[in-house]
């Protein structure tokens, strides 16, 4: 584990327990490296030039997005479209997809424990389209039960959104089972993988997602860069979200045909630093491969599951089922505020995230306003968790005199 803390050049350069992946994570090495030799070598703007600097950052820019597509598995190359970010890629979704497809009386289903990207946007365009946004609740377990999604899911609904793993309880959702029932009821899905795709292997195909989101800085890659997947046939048949620059076939004074995918949805210059830092971190992940980072992330989170259930004076906002969780663990020390918990915990050099985490809707279904949030990745080791417990007994130990 040493050893990978070692490839990332700010965990040597500062002493800090960084528990604030979820959020974003640090970056090794070896994709800071790629994105200087592209400045150094090879930077101009792709699609746009005839000479050879520019095809080579074309190159490099589309040969990045072959390889998300073999990453997560889809069939296409052109059903993986750049985006800003997992937020982005959801608006886009809401606004083209949404918009056209939606009419009075449809149902959007999305759960309860949805980042504010995959629910604001919903609750827009089910006012413009008078269609009802319903939402998936979850139960004392911090799970959504399986008879909520039968029963929330009908003939009705015409799009779910679902995050994989909840960014704030890090429940791991049953999503296969999700898509099954909606696929049943001619529904498309959208999932969210932002706090999921950084941990496990994603599947498209044997998923059989419609679409599926992501954020490349929560997973080694820099900031400003996402994805949007979704099957061609879909795709082709949305209208594109933003105007501009090479999202163009033929403009007229009046009217413009749009260019194939996935063009189509990539209007204006691209973060090309991005997709090659992008690129640099799945060679990086797969580098490691999935199988060891479960087996990296899973000690440390079975430690921090079994350190933090010693502290009785926590509350943690988790699901008792191992199986079903991944990557954040939230608590509240009861009485005290989360954000004056993270001030202590960052006095003692560890960084963790307080607040309503863009989850406002499930903090109110919790009865809370903010939790703090601890977050895990692989380069995060069993002290990581120690200094943590070491913090939380300093804070409780300052407040405890003020605790009703
Ligand atoms: N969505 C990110 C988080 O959960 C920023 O922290």
């Amino acid at each position: 584990m040493l050893e990978i803390k070692k490839d990332f050049p700010i965990l040597e350069n500062r002493k800090i327990s960084y528990l604030d992946s979820g959020a974003t994570t640090q970056k090794p090495l070896k994709v800071i490296n790629a994105i200087e030799e592209y400045y150094k070598k090879y930077n101009a703007n792709p699609h746009r030039g005839a000479y050879s600097l520019s095809i080579e950052a074309t190159e490099a820019y589309e040969n990045t997005r072959t390889k998300i597509a073999e990453f997560i598995n889809a069939q296409n190359r052109e059903e993986i479209i750049f985006s800003k970010n997992a937020t982005e890629s959801l608006n886009l979704l809401a606004y083209s997809y949404g918009l056209d497809n939606l009419k009075k009386d449809d149902e959007i289903v999305i759960s309860i424990m949805e980042h504010h990207s995959n629910l604001v946007s919903w609750q827009k365009v089910a006012k413009k389209t008078e269609s009802k946004l319903k939402y998936m609740y979850i139960n004392e377990n911090y799970e959504i039960p399986d008879e909520e999604i039968e029963n929330k899911i009908t003939d009705k609904t015409k799009i779910v959104g679902i995050t994989h793993v909840s960014n704030v309880l890090g429940t791991i959702n049953n999503i296969e089972k999700i898509i099954k029932c909606a696929h049943k009821h001619g529904a498309v899905v959208i999932v969210d993988a932002s706090q999921s795709i950084p941990h496990m292997k994603i599947d498209v195909q044997k998923l059989d997602a419609d679409f599926l989101v992501f954020s490349g800085h929560k997973m080694l890659a820099p900031l400003g860069i996402g994805v949007l997947y979704g099957k061609k046939q879909l795709l082709n048949n949305m209208t594109p979200f933003l105007m501009g620059g090479d999202m163009i076939e033929y403009v007229y004074e009046q009217d413009t045909t749009f260019a194939p995918l996935p063009n189509k949805f990539e209007a204006g210059t691209q973060n090309v630093e991005g997709v090659i830092g992008l690129g640099a971190a799945i060679d990086y992940l797969q580098n490691l491969g999935y199988d060891k980072i479960h087996e990296i992330e899973n000690e440390v989170l079975t430690y921090a599951r079994q350190e933090l259930s010693k502290l009785d004076y926590l509350t943690l906002y988790l699901t008792k089922n191992e199986k079903n969780h991944s990557g954040v663990i939230s608590f509240n020390i009861n009485g005290v505020h989360p954000h004056d918990v993270a001030s202590i915990l960052d006095s003692e050099g560890v960084c963790v995230r307080s607040g309503n985490h863009c989850a406002q809707p499930l903090m109110r279904s919790l009865g809370i306003d903010s939790t703090c949030r601890a977050s895990f990745y692989i380069y995060n080791t069993k002290e990581d968790v120690d200094n943590l417990v070491k913090g939380l007994n300093k804070a409780y130990n300052m407040f405890k005199k003020y605790i009703g």
